[in-house]
């Protein structure tokens, strides 16, 4: 059952490109591998998602990557500060698979370290664009290690039950090779129960709220043998319109860099 709480923060610890904050846990329930929670931004108007990467005894963990303003205040927490977190919330993946396979991309390898905890003999690999990001990989030693040029789909038995979580045309590519694999998509997302629309995708053939019905979905529902999952306000980082999680809910641009 979701809560929001305020939590206080336990540590923070780099890997590599990445920073690995812990709260401690309260209330919250940790939920099921591949559900998110919305973590408060210091300084920021609105939540970012996470999902949770570690539930150890009286915490929760959150893996980061700083790409922006919001993510970048929150892998600079410290020890002792709150922030209020909301969750466990969204669909996680589907457990009672007979060869499970995890596979993770980048910052996608968020939520593969929970998810072994509950497939403990699940086979993982994981890909990395440097060696510096590939340091994480320290949170799931069974995983086989790739680095760019390398890729994860050159290391995937397709007949094995995919859970996979990366950028999207990893998520694609993956959904070509596996018709069955589950895959955790990203969208910007404002409030992460399904209240802003903020994170509408198209999935079979309609637009729905990836809070709601995702983030996991099976690779024939959104994925490649599916409809497309752009998410409605989505656009290159560049495009002087492209979605913060608060223009995707309020439409108004990060002019003052206040939010
Ligand atoms: C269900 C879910 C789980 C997530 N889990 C994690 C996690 O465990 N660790 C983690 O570091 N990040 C995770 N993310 C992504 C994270 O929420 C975004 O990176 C964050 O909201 C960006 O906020 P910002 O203010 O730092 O950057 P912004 O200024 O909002 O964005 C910076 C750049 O990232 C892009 N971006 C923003 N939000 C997303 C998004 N959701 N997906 C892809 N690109 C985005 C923007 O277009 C822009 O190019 C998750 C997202 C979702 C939806
Ligand atoms: S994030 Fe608000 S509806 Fe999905």
């Amino acid at each position: 059952m979701p809560r929001r709480e305020p939590r206080s923060v336990t540590g923070s610890e780099q890997l590599g490109a990445y920073t690995l904050v812990r709260v401690d846990r309260g209330g919250l329930d940790p939920g099921v591998p591949g559900q998110f929670f919305m973590v408060e931004a210091p300084g920021r108007l609105l939540p970012r998602a996470l999902s949770l990467c570690l539930a150890p005894v009286g915490e929760l963990a959150f893996l980061l990557e700083a790409v922006g303003p919001g993510t970048e205040a929150m892998c600079a927490l410290l020890p002792g500060e709150r922030v209020h977190v909301f969750g466990p919330l969204g669909n996680g993946f589907r457990l009672g698979v007979e060869r499970p396979l995890l596979v993770g991309g980048g910052i996608g390898m968020a939520p593969l370290p929970y998810l072994a905890h509950a497939l403990p003999d699940a086979p993982a690999v994981l890909g990395f664009r440097t060696e510096r990001h590939a340091e994480a990989a320290a949170l799931l030693p069974q995983a086989e290690v790739v680095v760019e040029p390398t890729l994860v789909t050159e290391r995937i038995d397709p007949g094995l039950d995919v859970l996979a979580c990366g950028p999207e045309p990893m998520l694609r590519a993956v959904g070509e090779l596996c018709a069955h694999a589950q895959l955790a998509w990203e969208a910007p997302m404002a409030c992460g129960y399904g209240a802003c629309y903020g994170c509408a995708v198209e999935i079979d053939g309609e637009l729905k709220r990836l809070c709601v019905e995702g983030p996991v979905l099976g690779a024939r529902r959104g994925g490649a043998h599916g409809s497309a999952t752009k998410p409605l306000f989505w656009s290159a980082p560049d495009d002087p319109l492209r979605a913060t999680p608060e223009s995707a809910v309020s439409g108004v641009a990060d002019e003052a860099g206040t939010w």
